[in-house]
């Protein structure tokens, strides 16, 4: 039986490139997924273009300077978010700490993907943390999102080793997002084939293909 491509928004603060693998899996038909809603918190952010060149239903600038504090900001995002059905928010490079109000509107539909393996590094500098921490393999993940930063249920990593030569986090930062390109658009779309059941903060995804 056919699946129904499931309505998405994206949040993004930069260049996009996690929200285009998206876009193009999706396209591809690899990915049963329908960008409906692109959010930016930054005017310059390449993520709008992108989206607009995509023929992104909505496409939207979101200044969090109009708003009183962060939980008005995201009470206008969710807003935007709502009236379009979407049922996932996937924050693709997206800068802002959501609000607890914000995460317990979209209570385990919002995902998030992290240039590390959580739990190890998270924050704003994984790939930097991991690099000058020493270690041998890093990598990313793609997870559900919780009150806490970096922290929610694991959907999904992907290892990327780390070289004698990666001496400045950059050249280690594009193998990284190399593999986010194709673990996010997967995991998306084994979120909406196969399903899951969150046992603790154990994901499990149905019909035993782990
Ligand atoms: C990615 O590396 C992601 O892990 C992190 O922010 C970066 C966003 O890159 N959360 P892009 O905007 O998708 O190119």
């Amino acid at each position: 039986m056919a699946v129904t491509a499931v309505a998405i928004a994206v949040l993004a603060s930069g260049r996009g490139s996690n929200l285009q693998a998206i876009l193009q899996a999706a396209q591809a038909g690899s990915c049963p997924v329908v960008v409906t809603v692109v959010i930016a918190d930054r005017a310059q952010a390449a993520a709008l273009e992108i989206a607009q060149r995509a023929g992104v239903p909505v496409v939207q600038y979101i200044d969090p300077k109009a708003y009183e504090n962060r939980a008005a900001f995201d009470v206008a995002c969710g807003d935007l978010i709502t009236k379009h059905a979407c049922q996932w928010v996937v924050l693709a490079g997206y800068m802002r700490i959501v609000s607890e109000g914000f995460v317990h509107r979209f209570s385990e539909r919002i995902i998030n993907i992290h240039p590390a393996l959580l739990p190890a590094f998270p924050g704003a500098h994984g790939v930097e943390d991991a690099l000058h921490h020493g270690v041998k393999v890093s990598g990313c993940t793609v997870h559900l999102v919780d009150d806490l930063l970096d922290h929610g249920p694991i959907l999904a990593q992907a290892a990327v080793p780390v070289l004698d030569d990666d001496d400045d986090a950059n050249v280690l930062r594009v193998r990284i997002q190399q593999q986010e390109h194709q673990l996010y658009p997967h995991t998306l779309a084994k979120m909406v084939n196969q399903g899951f059941d969150l046992i603790g903060r154990r994901v499990v995804w149905r019909g035993g293909k782990g």
